[in-house]
């Protein structure tokens, strides 16, 4: 998996996936990193890379051209046959979430185009985005953090990153169900026990009741989700039996 980032800021993408799990796929080869700093591709004087918006108004829009070169030049660096995904960080987006990542999971490349200032011309936007994505509704500074947000998500479902395979499926929105509650030593904390089923070594026990308490936090936090859920007849029946339907 080839991540290349188009942005104002490269060194806040690099640093930011640089340590712990996304750093340590960078080193074992399983996923790239590719930032381009959008502001070497201007052809001003200055380096500048935005300009006034037609029609007046706050703030400054980025100029279409170093975008466009910036991307051109990365395309060429992918040469595939296929038309790689062009992701643009936008609160205007459709809502990224675990299914989208697990979409995006299965390509080899992936361009994503960062933002500031007010925007991008559109016409750029029109010519190269594919997939415009918005992490959640409320509004940040730039594209960067999304984009960081969004290459973590998918780096942790490339095959070999995690290294257990079930803890990628087992744990929160597999299913649509959030994660039941973990538990490490020591057995008592400032007089609070571990719940004794933990202890019992019954893993039949054990299972059912990580089911039921991820069955309890997702109808008390997350009720949207356990419309979607793939619930069987047991799990409607605890749910029933709890009051939480
Ligand atoms: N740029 C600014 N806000 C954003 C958001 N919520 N999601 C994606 N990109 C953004």
């Amino acid at each position: 998996m080839n991540f290349h980032v188009l942005t104002l800021f490269p060194e806040m993408i690099d640093t930011g996936l640089s340590t712990s799990i996304t750093g340590r796929a960078m080193e074992k080869g399983l996923i790239s990193l590719h930032t381009v700093n959008i502001r070497d591709y201007s052809k001003n004087k200055h380096n500048q890379v935005d300009d006034y918006p037609y029609g007046g108004g706050a703030g400054m829009v980025m100029a279409p051209g170093p975008v466009y070169r910036a991307y051109n030049a990365v395309e060429e660096k992918i040469h595939s046959k296929k038309k790689t995904k062009v992701i643009y960080l936008t609160p205007q987006g459709k809502v990224f979430n675990q299914k989208i990542a697990e979409e995006l999971a299965k390509e080899e490349d992936l361009i994503f185009l960062c933002g500031h200032y007010e925007g991008i011309d559109e016409r750029v936007l029109d010519m190269i985005v594919t997939d415009p994505i918005s992490i959640g509704d409320y509004v940040l500074t730039g594209g960067e953090l999304p984009a960081m947000v969004m290459i973590d998500a998918i780096t942790r479902l490339v095959p070999g990153v995690l290294n257990n395979k079930a803890s990628a499926e087992i744990e929160t929105f597999h299913d649509n169900l959030l994660e039941y509650p973990q538990y490490t030593r020591p057995e008592t904390f400032m007089d609070l026990s571990v719940p004794e089923v933990l202890l019992s070594g019954h893993h039949g026990k054990i299972n059912n009741w990580r089911r039921e308490q991820s069955l309890i936090r997702t109808a008390k936090m997350r009720p949207d989700l356990l419309e979607e859920a793939k619930l069987t007849q047991k799990d409607l029946e605890f749910l029933k039996k709890e009051k939480l339907t």
